[in-house]
């Protein structure tokens, strides 16, 4: 079956709407590319990402309000956060989610010099080194912090941080490892930051306004690196599905770190950065229960796009497999290419050299083959210059647009 929506017509159709809504909005194609290689749908072994990264802003919390009037506040015009280069706005730190049915047995993190994966030539390509381990089996915890919604609760913020317990999901009063073989069902969520503290909450502050009286550690950072698991999904054994939300729609994604310490699922978006584009990545998500075996991938942000609730979804899916375990991960290389992949190869060492991880890449994308989705380039930074094919709207029409997607996308939508 052929692939019909390709990225062109789906930009296409941002701009016409951009340009129905907004006729005082200059927008020009001119300077666009976008394509997709490989237009069989089916599933692959690498879903890859092109270009990625772009000279754009968003706008960090300034004020949180937990109590029902919800009167959160986001910086303004003159202080926005300005970002560019290769997969920006996710070389910033970010921190790591888990959603059930699933069971992490290891998990690493990763960073290095330098690493293309564009580049055939090994010599090219940098030792990774890992800074961040757990290995259930092991009980073995490396910079590592697991976290999880089990705080206080807010109308206007949703449950707040805890440290979570050994089960993942309770709350517990300090850092505690995830104990061995731990499934968590659907619905459910942990995630990891490292095991570093950030200074006091406030605006410019190491990690911004954050919210009242929960354990707050920096994430990931680095343009270069990559995250790897080993995991499984198994399918959700509960008839009720009517009272889960993510009824067997498991998922790992990576939220720019300032989200969750402010508000993951809040009911106003001026509570989180997440919708002015501060940055999400879906690793590996099962979107429906359509298709409840496939993986796909998406980017929440601005590239290209005025819609951050759909974001860019690579083309392409993985197969998830209920019965096994799998492994593989996500490498952001040095030159904006972004590789998702499983790979039963995958080792998660204490380094891993690059001729190593490539080798483990292109073994799987010769077997199964490799979808590639390229981003548009794009510039907007608020000034009032706007370049590429789909930027959504100049700086002064920006809280506009993102209301409008609000109120389409919903406030608890996103992931
Ligand atoms: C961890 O869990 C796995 C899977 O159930 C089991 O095979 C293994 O023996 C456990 N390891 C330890 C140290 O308990
Ligand atoms: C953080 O993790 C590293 C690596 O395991 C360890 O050396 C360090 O002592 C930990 N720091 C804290 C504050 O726990
Ligand atoms: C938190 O509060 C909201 C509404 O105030 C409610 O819908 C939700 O179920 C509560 N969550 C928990 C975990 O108690
Ligand atoms: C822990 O992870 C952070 C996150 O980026 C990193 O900066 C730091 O060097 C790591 N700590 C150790 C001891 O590796
Ligand atoms: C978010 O903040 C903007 C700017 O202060 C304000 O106009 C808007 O009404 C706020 N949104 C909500 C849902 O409160
Ligand atoms: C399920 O998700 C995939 C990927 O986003 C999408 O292409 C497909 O249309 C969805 N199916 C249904 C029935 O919503
Ligand atoms: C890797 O990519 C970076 C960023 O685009 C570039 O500066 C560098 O020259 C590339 N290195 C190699 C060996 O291809
Ligand atoms: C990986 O290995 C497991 C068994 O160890 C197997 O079930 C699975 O099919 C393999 N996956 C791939 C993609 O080859």
């Amino acid at each position: 079956m052929k692939f019909s929506t390709n990225l062109i017509t789906l930009l296409f159709s941002i701009a016409t709407t951009l340009a129905q809504q907004y006729p005082g909005g200059s927008l020009s194609s001119s300077s666009s590319s976008a394509s997709s290689t490989n237009a069989l749908y089916s599933d692959f072994g690498v879903l890859d990402f092109a270009n990625f990264g772009f000279e754009g802003y968003y706008k960090h919390v300034k004020t949180l309000d937990s109590s029902d009037t919800c009167a959160c506040k986001l910086a303004d015009n003159s202080d926005r956060t300005i970002f560019k280069g290769s997969n920006a706005p996710l070389n910033e730190e970010v921190s790591i989610h888990f959603r059930g049915p699933l069971i992490l047995s290891k998990y690493g993190y990763y960073v290095s010099d330098q690493f293309n994966l564009s580049s055939t030539s090994s010599s090219s390509s940098k030792t990774w080194e890992r800074l961040s381990y757990y290995d259930g089996a092991s009980q073995t915890s490396e910079n590592v912090t697991f976290l999880t919604h089990a705080g206080s609760n807010s109308s206007c913020l949703g449950a707040a941080l805890s440290y979570a317990a050994s089960d993942g999901i309770s709350s517990a009063s300090s850092s505690t490892i995830l104990a061995n073989d731990t499934l968590i069902a659907s619905d459910d969520e942990f995630i990891i930051f490292s095991n570093i503290t950030c200074g006091s909450s406030g605006f410019g502050k190491d990690c911004g306004v954050y919210r009242d009286g929960i354990p707050a550690y920096h994430g990931f950072y680095g343009t270069t690196k990559m995250f790897l698991f080993e995991f499984e999904m198994p399918e959700e054994t509960s008839d009720d599905e009517d009272s889960f939300e993510f009824y067997n729609l498991p998922a790992i994604w990576l939220l720019n770190a300032n989200i969750p310490r402010t508000s993951q699922y809040p009911s106003n978006e001026n509570c989180s950065c997440w919708a002015t584009g501060c940055g999400e990545f879906d690793i590996f998500e099962v979107m429906n229960q359509t298709e409840a075996t496939h993986f796909y991938s998406t980017i929440h942000d601005y590239q290209g796009t005025g819609d951050i609730g759909t974001g860019l979804q690579n083309h392409g899916w993985i197969q998830r497999e209920y019965g096994s375990v799998m492994k593989g991960g996500v490498v952001f290389g040095t030159d904006g290419t972004v590789a998702v992949f499983l790979s039963n190869s995958t080792s998660i060492d204490s380094t891993i050299s690059g001729s190593d991880l490539l080798g483990w890449i292109s073994t799987v994308s010769e077997d199964d083959g490799v979808v590639t989705s390229t981003l548009v380039s794009a510039t907007n930074t608020g000034s009032g210059k706007v370049n590429g094919g789909a930027n959504p709207v100049k700086f002064d029409l920006d809280m506009r647009y993102i209301l409008t997607i609000f109120a389409i996308v919903g406030a608890i939508s996103f992931i």
